[in-house]
């Protein structure tokens, strides 16, 4: 397998960077909620020490990812399915980067607007912001919920073509040989 994509599968490139952000991402969310949850200031702000770091490295990825796709790479041909299906894949695909840059942008200007970041990172004393009180905050919780909508769909989808359809869409989603002789 290849750094890069073929005809039928997806390259070690896209795979690691698909798998790393799809992990990163998990932990974003659970730590996110967790966040929001927590009323203990210095619980809080231990939980944004590796939320916001992470979210930085989210946000390198898939500046990374689209620049790969754009400069580097090309997605493989679309295995068989019903026309709709196709368009909606890509729909998905293309709304998880907007959201995802979205939730970066708007977690972003929550530091800055809030000056949070010597609180979290700097060890200054002062207490933590009522993040609410800033208006990226509506966004990025509003994006979180969309970004879990579209997780349920995809991860839906490439289950049931895995387990209803056995058409190898998950396994060239992964490391291995070609699943066709070229
Ligand atoms: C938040 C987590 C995830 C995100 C953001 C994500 C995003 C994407 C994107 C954008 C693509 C298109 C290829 C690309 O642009 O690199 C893709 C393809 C794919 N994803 Fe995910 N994904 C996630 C989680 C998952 C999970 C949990 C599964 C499996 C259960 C999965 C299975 C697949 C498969 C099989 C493809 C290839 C589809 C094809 O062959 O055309 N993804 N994913
Ligand atoms: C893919 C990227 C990201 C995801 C999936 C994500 C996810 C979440 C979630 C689920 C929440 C809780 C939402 C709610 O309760 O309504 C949250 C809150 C928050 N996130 Fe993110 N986030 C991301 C990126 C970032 C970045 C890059 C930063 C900072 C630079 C950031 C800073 C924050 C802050 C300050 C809160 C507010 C916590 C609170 O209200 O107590 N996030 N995030």
């Amino acid at each position: 397998m290849g750094a890069k994509s073929t005809t039928d599968r997806y390259g070690a490139v896209a795979v690691t960077i698909h798998w790393l952000s799809a992990l990163l991402i998990l932990v974003m969310v659970g730590s996110g909620f967790r966040a929001d949850a927590m009323e203990d200031p210095a619980g809080k702000a231990a939980i944004l020490r590796v939320h916001v770091p992470v979210g930085m490295a989210v946000l390198l990825l898939t500046l990374g990812r689209i620049g790969w796709w754009l400069w580097a790479d090309s997605k493989p041909a679309s295995v068989a399915m019903a026309p709709w299906q196709d368009r909606a894949s890509r729909i998905v695909h293309c709304l998880f980067y907007v959201v995802i840059l979205g939730m970066a942008a708007s977690g972003i200007g929550m530091m800055v607007l809030s000056g949070a970041a010597p609180i979290i990172f700097g060890g200054s004393t002062e207490t933590l912001p009522d993040f609410w009180e800033f208006r990226p905050r509506v966004p990025h919780g509003i994006g979180a919920r969309i970004l879990i909508l579209l997780f349920v769909l995809h991860a839906g989808a490439a289950l049931h073509h895995h387990f209803s359809r056995h058409d190898g869409l998950l396994a060239r989603m992964w490391y291995g040989p070609s699943t066709k002789p070229d």
